[in-house]
């Protein structure tokens, strides 16, 4: 059994590749579950109900968030009647939405859950606690955990997989946007990767226009950052697991771009 996870979804670019590749990707590898990070889909800030539905309608069947969560206020509308959109688990008590999610395919159920890293980011809850809970919950009905650890810091992610490793099927970093070449199944069989990178404008800074970056860089003056548009590209993981135990036996990055054309 395979999941496969699409990697920080930005603004129309990135919806646009999703529409393109994904339907491609699904053909070419099969996967039982397919999760996409959707917290930049809307114009690089947050996600709306007809973007959610869209990633659906692409054959997702789950939606991760991360720190621009409530960046589009039409979230809030339609959050609760959201079953497969999540959030991250460790905002505040009484927020909006819910933290994990399950999704029954066949005989399988899987576990997804969304957690935010507390370096460089805003205070929330501990991620670390977090996870405990949320995996001593979940752990009851499933072996198969999807863990989207939204994080700034490589060493908060790195802690993070290492923190899980034996208890989840896989720990994939999101938020930074590019992806990194440290895929690998730790010791105790969960795959882990940095950062599954991100889906959407290729010649950005980020996926941002890259001259407002760079006059924010030279002069320091403030500046509103717009999802840039031109050439595009898609950025994700697989993952094989045992489908008895949930764990995973290999991971392998996938990227699209003109520099790395999709074979069919
Ligand atoms: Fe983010």
């Amino acid at each position: 059994m395979r999941l496969m996870f699409i990697g920080d979804v930005v603004g129309s670019p990135g919806r646009q590749m999703v529409k393109e590749y994904l339907p491609k990707l699904k053909t070419k590898y099969k996967p039982t579950l397919t999760i996409i990070n959707g917290e930049n889909a809307a114009g690089g800030r947050g996600i709306t109900e007809k973007i959610y539905k869209s990633f659906l309608d692409s054959g997702a069947q789950a939606v991760t968030m991360g720190n621009h969560t409530w960046d589009n206020k039409e979230i809030f509308e339609f959050i609760e009647d959201a079953p497969h959109l999540v959030r991250p688990a460790n905002y505040p008590e009484g927020t909006p939405g819910k933290g994990y999610t399950y999704v029954r395919i066949n005989e399988i159920e899987f576990a997804i859950i969304n957690l935010m890293g507390r370096t460089f980011l805003p205070p929330n809850d501990c991620p670390f606690r977090k996870a405990d809970e949320l995996i001593e919950e979940v752990s009851k009905r499933t072996p198969f955990i999807f863990v989207d650890f939204h994080a700034e810091a490589t060493s908060e992610k790195q802690a993070m997989g290492w923190y899980l490793d034996g208890r989840v099927t896989a720990v994939a970093g999101t938020h930074t946007h590019i992806q990194t070449a440290d895929e690998r199944i730790l010791p105790n069989q969960t795959a882990y990767i940095t950062d599954a990178g991100m889906t959407g404008p290729y010649d950005g800074v980020l996926g941002m226009d890259r001259e407002a970056v760079l006059k924010k860089f030279l002069t320091n003056l403030p500046v509103r950052f717009e999802v840039t548009n031109g050439r595009e590209q898609l950025n994700g993981i697989l993952v094989d697991v045992h489908p008895k135990t949930g764990r995973a036996n290999k991971i392998q990055r996938i990227q699209i771009s003109e520099d790395k054309p999709f074979f069919e």
